[in-house]
């Protein structure tokens, strides 16, 4: 037999193969919420222009509420005979309602039917993504709060570069999240259109209310061009794009944790609920929760590199290529769920050892640039000089094999005469953040206050 929603052309029905290679309801059915509120909003303007009658439309529409029940409590049957989840609504719709439900599609396409359900479905991970990072921000924040000034060592090359304090370090994650919400909200207003109305490709011959169909879906206006509308996927390919800046951040940050919780760095600890053990070690406690931060971004990367190789070669308007676009999207999004859910999580539960980082954070000589600043603000050298004369002073302590804390005046003035007193003071890590006071520095009383400003925007959001 062949298809019911488009035989009539047709002799025999698909081979296997075809089948199984056309079918796409084993993961579309996900927009089934999607399809039928795009349905009802559809149905409800061929009512209000007098394309369907009201008591069509009616039908319709009620058939529609009892398809959705019947997908929402599992006793729906998927076909894979029937492709996908438009017309696996649309053929349930037809046996409860009768003939009429076929009228449903009228001025309408499978192509603009996709094109707005995905929409839909996109800007709704978006605004649930968008809350999910507030969140973790959120976690971020109380806890940067709580160390504005527990200092650490701050880190270039991964070696150690100038003292810096570990609420400044979460507070740069905030900042790189807050970027990543914006990138988020940009895509969503440029997604907010509705391509419902642009039919096959051409638009329709019926005089259809595009702006009804739009304002009934929460779109702010219709798509402008027909072709555009349903052969683009530049929604989902920012949001990709969002999603992998996004994972990438966290993947960063729980590269951090992971070096952090080991005993080398030893400045991050993990409770036994975001900690695992090893089946032969008994003595280990793994971060296993931040490995996989890490090791999923690779998938949502791939995602966004996967949907832009199957964009690139097609012609306007729609190929059946874009049902390629579905599974990528579906599975960066719950990945990326996943992973701020996770680090959210560890945000929560994590205790730094702050004695563990303050003794680490003049190991490598990290105030030297403070010697050199002294240099410059009370001997009024040339900076490049007294960087020179710095790094004769880390010389010295490097052959002793001591810190530069260890060092005396008679030390200092054996490499610059003019070297006085309290030349000696800058040397500790407290006096180096506290006196990083420039705009956006790393002293103390800066990150106090960035880390409050924080706590009122969230704050206030959240009132919003
Ligand atoms: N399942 C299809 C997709 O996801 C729906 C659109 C099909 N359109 C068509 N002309 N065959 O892209």
């Amino acid at each position: 037999m062949s298809n019911k929603m488009w035989g009539g052309r047709f002799e025999s029905a698909p081979d296997a193969i075809m089948e199984e290679i056309n079918a796409s309801i084993e993961f579309d059915k996900d927009l089934f919420r999607q399809d039928i509120t795009a349905s009802k909003a559809h149905v409800a303007m061929l009512a209000a222009t007098g394309i369907v009658s009201d008591g069509d439309a009616k039908a319709i529409s009620a058939g529609l509420d009892q398809v959705l029940g019947e997908i929402e409590s599992g006793a729906f049957k998927f076909s894979r005979a029937l492709e996908d989840i438009h017309m696996n609504v649309e053929s349930r719709l037809s046996e409860i309602v009768g003939p009429a439900a076929g009228r449903l599609h009228t001025a309408r396409s499978r192509n603009d039917q996709v094109a707005v359900d995905f929409r839909l479905w996109v800007r709704d991970a978006v605004d649930a993504l968008d809350a999910q990072i507030r969140d973790l921000q959120a976690a971020l924040v109380e806890t940067a709060a709580e160390h504005a000034g527990a200092v650490m060592p701050g880190f270039t090359h991964l070696q150690p570069a100038q003292p810096v304090t570990f609420g400044h370090h979460l507070l740069a994650l905030v900042e790189m999240l807050a970027r990543d919400r914006g990138r988020f909200r940009d895509a969503r207003a440029r997604m907010n259109e509705s391509p419902l109305g642009a039919a096959a490709l051409a638009g329709t011959s019926f005089p259809i209310d595009r702006e009804r169909t739009a304002r009934a879906l929460g779109f702010d206006r219709p798509t402008a061009n027909s072709l555009d509308s349903v052969s683009d996927r530049d929604f989902a390919l920012e949001t990709l794009a969002a999603c992998a800046i996004c994972a990438t951040h966290l993947s960063r940050f729980a590269e951090e944790i992971v070096l952090w919780t080991g005993p080398f760095f030893g400045f991050l600890k993990l409770s036994d609920k975001f900690s695992t053990g090893s089946s032969i070690m008994p003595q280990k406690r793994n971060p296993d929760a931040a490995e996989l931060v890490r090791g999923k971004t690779g998938r949502v990367i791939g995602a966004l590199s996967g949907l832009l190789v199957v964009m690139k070669g097609l012609p306007l308007a729609y190929s059946k290529d874009m049902q390629e676009d579905k599974e990528g999207v579906f599975d960066a999004v719950q990945t990326l769920s996943l992973c701020l859910a996770a680090m959210t999580g560890m945000a929560r539960d994590m205790t730094p050892d702050v004695a563990r980082m303050r003794a680490s954070a003049g190991a490598g000589y990290s105030t030297a640039t403070d010697i050199a600043d002294w240099l410059v603000r009370r001997l009024g050298m040339p900076f490049r000089e007294a960087h020179h004369v710095t790094g004769r002073v880390v010389a010295l302590a490097s052959s002793r094999g001591v810190g530069l804390e260890a060092l005396t005046l008679d030390d200092l003035r054996g490499v610059e005469p003019r070297f006085e007193r309290d030349a000696l003071d800058v040397l500790g890590v407290d006096k180096s953040v506290a006196s990083r006071t420039s705009y956006g520095g790393t002293a103390p009383a800066n990150v106090a206050a960035q880390a409050e400003r924080w706590r009122k925007s969230l704050a206030d959001e959240r009132g919003a």
